[in-house]
């Protein structure tokens, strides 16, 4: 075994290849089927990308409009679904909420074990119609409020504040929302994606391997970093506490949610933007303390260590400033991300290879059941 070199955590290691989005650590760069995210996210709608992540190109007008008419059609959830949420305790997470409630839509879907892209595409959409609904009903429940139902005159994002909130707020609102709908869509191989890769290789089912990655992106080193971005800078209070609170955290060898990456070590491409919406935000809703706080945290913590922040960490407080709950915030990466991870399973489908690693025994050698025990 000692010769046997371990890539812990699979990092640096290629598995495979794929056409749907392209990470270049030493660039920086992110690029979906080969357009700079920055560029979606300034020129085209979430649906328009979400589009390109499944089909490759982005839509013409009328294929947009064909596919904006199905997934509007289709955002109302069965009744029985709803009653599984309401019937859910309302301290449970809204992760395990939502991972039972797409479990529950594939045991239900009559198609649930169809495979071939056609089929698999159709599930897609489905819970991407679906999936806002889901997240709305959740966060209602939780005040104590009857959920909404969708509204097919509104787009993606719209639809999901009037479901949540009641209302739509003004359009530069729910502009951010769509920039990091766009920003959280797709990234390659990441732990989420891959669970799903990894289900989707033994062919078992679309909703199998979307519940499994829901389950990869709810813990805090991945999806629920952005939760948990939020919890610390409410924890912090104020710019002129980040020091003592830093002292503390990194005296304590606490990882600092927001901040790192495994692929990008010069800073993660898609926070300029995201960065841009949050900062948008902070001037709609007035909030000089807390862009200060974002700030001083940012610089401290980077001084520090030279570790850069990830999408998470302007994500968390710009959901914060949209008035959605802090639990609610990886729920809501998981909207954007169904469109990547369902791209990867119909990649994984049309190319598969069991995904099963070796590992090095390092634990007793051979031995005798004693025959006297
Ligand atoms: C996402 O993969 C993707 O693409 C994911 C994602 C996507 O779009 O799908 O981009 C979304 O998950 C972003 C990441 C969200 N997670 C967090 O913000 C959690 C905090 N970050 C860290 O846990 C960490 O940065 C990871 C897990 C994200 C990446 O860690 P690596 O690549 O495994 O590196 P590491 O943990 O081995 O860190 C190397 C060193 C260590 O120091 P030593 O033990 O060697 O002394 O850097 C330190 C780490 O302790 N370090 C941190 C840190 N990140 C790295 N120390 C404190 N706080 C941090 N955030």
């Amino acid at each position: 075994m000692e010769d046997t070199e371990i890539h812990k955590g699979l990092a640096g290691v290629v598995v495979d290849t794929t056409a749907i989005s392209k990470v270049v650590q030493e660039t920086n760069s992110l690029t979906y089927r080969g357009y700079p995210v920055q560029e979606l996210a300034a020129n085209c709608s979430f649906e328009e990308v979400a589009y390109l992540i499944w089909n490759g190109e982005l839509p013409t007008a009328d294929q947009l409009k064909e596919f904006t008419e199905r997934e509007r059609a289709d955002r109302q959830v069965d009744p029985k679904i709803v009653d599984l949420i309401l019937g859910l305790p309302t301290d449970s997470h809204p992760m395990q909420v939502l991972r039972t409630a797409i479990s529950y839509i594939g045991a239900v879907d009559p198609d649930g074990e169809a495979a071939g892209p056609e089929a698999n595409q159709k599930k897609a959409e489905r819970l991407f119609a679906q999936i806002p609904t889901l997240v709305a009903i959740d966060h209602r429940r939780r005040h104590g409020l009857d959920p909404i139902a969708p509204d097919p005159s509104l787009g993606f994002s719209a639809n999901f504040f009037h479901m949540t909130f009641g209302e739509v707020p003004e359009k530069e609102v729910v502009r951010c929302f769509d920039v990091s709908m766009i920003l959280y869509a797709e990234h390659s191989f990441n732990a989420s994606t891959f669970t799903a890769r990894v289900v989707t290789s033994t062919l078992s089912d679309l909703y199998s391997a979307v519940t499994a990655a829901v389950g990869a992106l709810k813990g805090p080193l991945h999806g629920g970093a952005n939760e948990a971005v939020m919890a610390a800078l409410e924890e912090v209070g104020t710019a002129d506490n980040v020091g003592a609170w830093l002292d503390d955290a990194l005296a304590e060898k606490k990882k600092i949610m927001g901040f790192g990456h495994r692929v990008y070590k010069h800073g993660d491409s898609r926070v300029p933007t995201m960065r841009k919406a949050f900062e948008d935000m902070a001037a709609i809703k007035k909030a000089d303390d807390l862009l200060a706080l974002y700030n001083t945290f940012e610089e401290d913590f980077v001084s520090r260590k030279g570790i850069y922040p990830n999408l998470d960490y302007p994500s968390g407080p710009a959901y914060h400033l949209m008035g959605f709950d802090t639990q609610a915030f990886t729920p809501i990466f998981v909207m954007s991300r169904i469109t990547g991870w369902t791209a990867h399973i119909m990649e994984q489908q049309a190319s598969n290879a069991l995904i099963r690693p070796l590992s090095a025994y390092d634990g007793a050698a051979q031995r005798e059941v004693p025959a006297e025990r």
